[in-house]
Order: C-alpha cells, then structure tokens, then sequence
C-alpha cells in the first residue's frame, strides 16, 4: 500500500511473474492491476479491483489503508482483471454500492452475476460527491471494450483512466520514473489492445481536453505525474499521418528459402535508407512486432508454402494484423515454393480489414534464383518511393 497524494491511497498489486495476458499478449514485464482508495470528508469511494488471483494483497492493502467501509467501489471496465474481485469485495463490504455505466453495469451482471440493487448508475459527466472530494464520469469508451470509462477527481486534478494509458508493467515505483521505458510499455499495450478503437481514442483524447490533468493514474503500470508524456504519445500513435519511415518484416522460413529472400529485402532496404525490422515468427516476441506496427508505413509478410497454404505461423501473424488494423500505408507478400502455392490468396484474404495498398508479390519456386531476386530489388524501389512519397524519407 503507497499514499498516492491526500487520502488517495494505490492499494492495487504486482504481479511480476505474469507472462501473458488473455493467454495472448506477452508480458515481459509482468504487470500490476492497481486499485486506488479515495478518502473523502464523508464517503469513501474504491476505484476499480484487482484481478481474482491477487485479491489477498488487495484486502491486506485496504486494511493497511484503514478501510475499515467502503461506500463506492466505481467500476471503469468489466474485464475480469480490474472487476473480479468485486463480489468477494461486496461479501466484505455489503453496504457498498457499485458505480458504474449503463453499458458496464450490464456487462458486469453477464460477467460476474451482480444483482441489480448493488448498483448505483451514472451518467456520463455526472459527478459524486465523496464530501472534499468530488467524481466527474468521463465515458471513454472503446478502450479495447464498449463499456470503459474514466473519473476525474475534480479537486486534485487527477484521472483514473483504467486500460487508458496503462502499461503492463510491474514494478515497486509508484510514479513513472523510466519516461522512456514506459512509452515503450504503454505503446506495446496500446497496439496490442486499443489500436483497432484509434478513431474512438481520437474522441476520447478529445474529450479530455477541458480537463485540468495534474496526473493520471491507470490499472496498470506506474502513475504518470507528468501526464503530457503519456497524451502526447497517444495523439502521435492514434493519427492516421503520423508515420515513419520503416517497414516491419515478420517471416518464417523451413528450408532457407524464404528466409534468404527477406535477408535479401531488408539489406537492400538499408541500403536504400529506409528503416526496417526483421521478426523471425517461430522466436519473435509478438509484442515488440506490434510495437513496430503501430507507426511503420509498410509491413511485409513472408512466408512459405506448407500443403498449398501458408505456413502457419504467417497465417496467424496475417490474422493478428488484420485483427490490429494497423494504420500501416503499404503492404507485400515475399516467400516461396515446393511443388505449388495458394499461399499470396489466402494471405490476402486473411488480411480483408486492411487497408494499406498491397505490393505486387515476390514467390520465388524453391531456392530463388536471379529473376526473384530482381523483383526484391523492384520491391525496394518500390518501397522507397512510396515512403519519399508520403514525405517520410
Ligand atoms: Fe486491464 Fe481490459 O483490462
């Protein structure tokens, strides 16, 4: 339990060994679901819980932070690793009354079978008093689910946003102390989860605008006590034009083939100055590919051929892309052969929600031969161009 400011108590926890998130997203630096305890003059208000796994150390911080009642746990986002733990905490606290949105209140009842008199519902822009301090709802929702808001807690200047710029890292710092290795994290997060909603982020960068943020404490990572970091990152991630001059390569390769292509592409993009990152998929960590993806102007897949198709681990990356939409401007294909291909097919299709202009493929039949490697250099001609065209070069 650390003292946030003025009876503002972080009774969240870490979880430092987690490695993965939604049995998906890699966690390399654990991560934490922080949980802040507000004292007002009159009530007392627990902003959002802690994943199920961990409500020990919550209950153990409550204590140490004199809870000894709770009037308002307020519930920003129904996914189970900041509102799991919210039944056993009504058997603790039974005259506490859950805050939240229409659309989350609905979502929790599905999720963990609440009844409908433990709530209290808000609007949006509503406000609660706590006595010395008030709560303002800010709906920001699309934070990867339809249902996410925020609080501002009006005298203190501070927003508790959830998922909304929250980094998945776990660590002993209550504030930011590594500017640099939390935008890295909170990018990672970002492109992981919210970068599909951009538009929606876009609405919600907006609405903060009128607001007075002195700080912003998310459910997960450290809190930022300089907030203007963490929205300037998010308005250059979320705009469309904001891109750089990089392509990201993600590649499996069986016998060589393809992987002497890719080796061939991106020697030839660094010679040509255009920034590159290679991935090989079977040892990759996904997350530092998203990372890459949430500004690079072109991603190239390649790949081989296995019983017609791609090789699995393309079709899974070819999937997430498409599930991640990322704003990238130019897509291709690059790989190879044994006996025969509908490998260039399936992988566009596969790929239907992007939106990037697709470069003519490169497939070579087994080792490639000169005539591939010709259409790899034309492939990064190509590249250049397009990126000297988007003026990024
Ligand atoms: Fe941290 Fe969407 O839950």
């Amino acid at each position: 339990m650390r003292i946030l400011t003025d009876n503002i108590y972080s009774v969240g926890v870490q979880h430092w060994d987690r490695r993965l998130f939604d049995e998906l997203i890699p966690l390399p630096d654990g991560t934490s679901y922080n949980a802040y305890l507000i004292k007002g003059s009159e009530k007392i208000a627990l902003m959002d819980t802690v994943d199920p796994e961990k409500i020990d150390l919550l209950i153990d911080h409550l204590v140490k932070a004199g809870a000894d009642h709770i009037d308002y746990i307020i519930s920003h986002h129904a996914e189970q690793d900041h509102s799991g733990s919210i039944p056993d905490l009504l058997m603790m606290y039974p005259d506490a009354k859950v805050v939240t949105n229409p659309k989350c209140k609905g979502m929790l009842i599905s999720h963990l079978h609440l009844e409908e008199d433990q709530f209290i519902e808000i609007e949006e822009g509503q406000t609660l008093s706590l006595g010395d301090k008030t709560l303002q709802f800010v709906y920001t929702p699309w934070v990867h689910w339809p249902e996410t808001m925020s609080t501002y807690l009006i005298e203190d200047g501070i927003l508790f946003s959830c998922d909304f710029f929250g980094s998945h890292q776990a660590t002993g710092d209550l504030f930011v102390t590594d500017e640099a290795k939390t935008r890295e994290a909170a990018k990672r997060y970002y492109g992981e989860i919210m970068m599909p909603f951009r538009s929606s982020i876009r609405g919600n960068l907006k609405k903060l605008e009128p607001l007075d943020i002195k700080m912003i404490a998310p459910s997960h990572g450290p809190v930022y006590n300089r907030p203007e970091m963490i929205i300037d990152a998010y308005h250059g991630w979320v705009d469309e034009d904001r891109i750089v001059n990089k392509v990201v390569v993600p590649y499996v390769s069986m016998h060589d083939s393809t992987q002497m292509m890719v080796e061939y592409l991106v020697e030839g993009l660094i010679d040509r100055g255009v920034g590159v990152r290679q991935f090989n998929l079977t040892v990759a960590d996904i997350g530092e590919m998203v990372i890459e993806m949430v500004d690079a102007a072109t991603l190239i897949l390649g790949a081989p051929t296995v019983l017609l198709g791609a090789h699995p681990s393309a079709i899974y990356c070819a999937a997430l892309v498409n599930a991640l939409r990322p704003k990238t401007k130019y897509a291709g294909i690059v790989g190879s052969f044994g006996w025969g291909s509908k490998m260039v097919e399936q992988i566009t299709g596969l790929m239907g929600n992007m939106k990037a202009e697709m470069f003519e493929p490169v497939i070579s039949k087994g080792m490639p031969a000169e005539d591939d490697y010709t259409a790899i250099d034309e492939l990064a001609d190509n590249i250049l161009a397009k990126h000297k065209d988007l003026g990024i070069v």
